[in-house]
């Protein structure tokens, strides 16, 4: 690569990384600018009749019309979607059926008989597209003794890169949280409903979040905590099964049923929710203090 080429590949990732396109989503390049000549729809394979009757019918059938959009011709055949070029269609990694990938979860969740077990079970799961786009496994952070145990939605980039729960600006807004009510993480155990970083930090979708909730549920087993405190709706969802907003939810006790016993759970603002709405810090100071006084019960 020439020097001048090697500066423009590097100011190109720059402009990547600062607009946030951090994730791999293909092994080989696919220069999408590239010039494929004359007729670039050409260049798509199409069955021969769709290509015949796209170059043949396009300027016939729509008017060239306002704005140079193309309008539809009344009566003419509705426009054609365009195959996709097969080099720019990027490879699913999704190993298995959503079905099966949740029955394999809770399976494999079932088997662990430890939190070392269910963290190596994790490691080796492929049931879980998000694990090919993460870096890597973040399972959780603190004591797996504490007697609270916080569960969050999804990593973040920090987390991704930390392989650690709550890090970054969040995680830092927890830690003050937790120290509000004397606690650290020598004393309370963190985790998050998906154990991999959604590319983009996107929401995790509902068939991930099904896939990944046998392992929660047994990591919750696992660590018996007396109180859970779910960080935000969605993981108030998808452990207590409550779908009401967070406001409503929040600072109200529901029972959790471990697998073996029931033990008290309190939803809670997510600390990103409160880095952007700081005025709720004084509802979520409330919600400490009923889980510090659970504590001290
Ligand atoms: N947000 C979460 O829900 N979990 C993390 O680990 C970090 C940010």
């Amino acid at each position: 690569m020439t020097p001048d080429r090697a500066r423009a590949a590097r100011e190109l990732l720059a402009f990547y990384l600062e607009t946030g396109v951090e994730s791999l989503v293909g092994e080989a390049p696919v220069d999408r600018l590239a010039d494929r000549g004359e007729d670039a729809a050409a260049a798509v394979p199409q069955p021969p009749a769709l290509a015949d009757r796209a170059r043949s019918a396009a300027p016939a059938s729509g008017f060239a019309a306002r704005n140079g959009e193309t309008l539809a011709r009344p009566g003419a055949p509705p426009p054609q979607t365009p195959l996709r070029d097969p080099a720019a269609v990027i490879p699913s990694p999704a190993p298995m059926p959503p079905d099966s990938a949740v029955m394999a979860a809770r399976e494999a969740a079932r088997s662990a008989r430890s939190l070392d077990e269910l963290r190596a079970i994790l490691e080796r799961f492929e049931g879980c597209a998000l694990k090919f786009m993460a870096k890597q496994l973040v399972f959780a952070d603190g004591n797996p003794e504490a007697r609270v145990m916080f569960v969050g939605e999804a990593p973040g980039r920090e987390e991704d890169l930390a392989g650690l729960p709550f890090v970054g600006r969040s995680g830092q807004l927890l830690d003050r949280m937790l120290a509000a009510i004397g606690l650290d993480r020598t004393r309370a155990y963190i985790a998050n409903i998906i154990p991999w970083r959604p590319p983009g930090n996107r929401d995790p979708s509902v068939q991930e979040t099904q896939i990944c909730l046998p392992f929660i549920q047994r990591q919750i087993e696992l660590v018996d905590p007396d109180v859970l405190v779910c960080l935000g709706k969605p993981s108030t969802a998808a452990l207590l099964g409550v779908n009401d907003g967070i406001k409503r939810t929040r600072g109200r006790w529901f029972s959790y049923h471990t697998g073996t016993r029931e033990i008290r759970a309190m939803p809670t603002y997510h600390p990103a929710f409160l880095l952007r709405s700081p005025l709720e810090k004084r509802q979520a100071w409330r919600d400490l203090l009923a889980i510090k006084k659970a504590l001290a019960e």
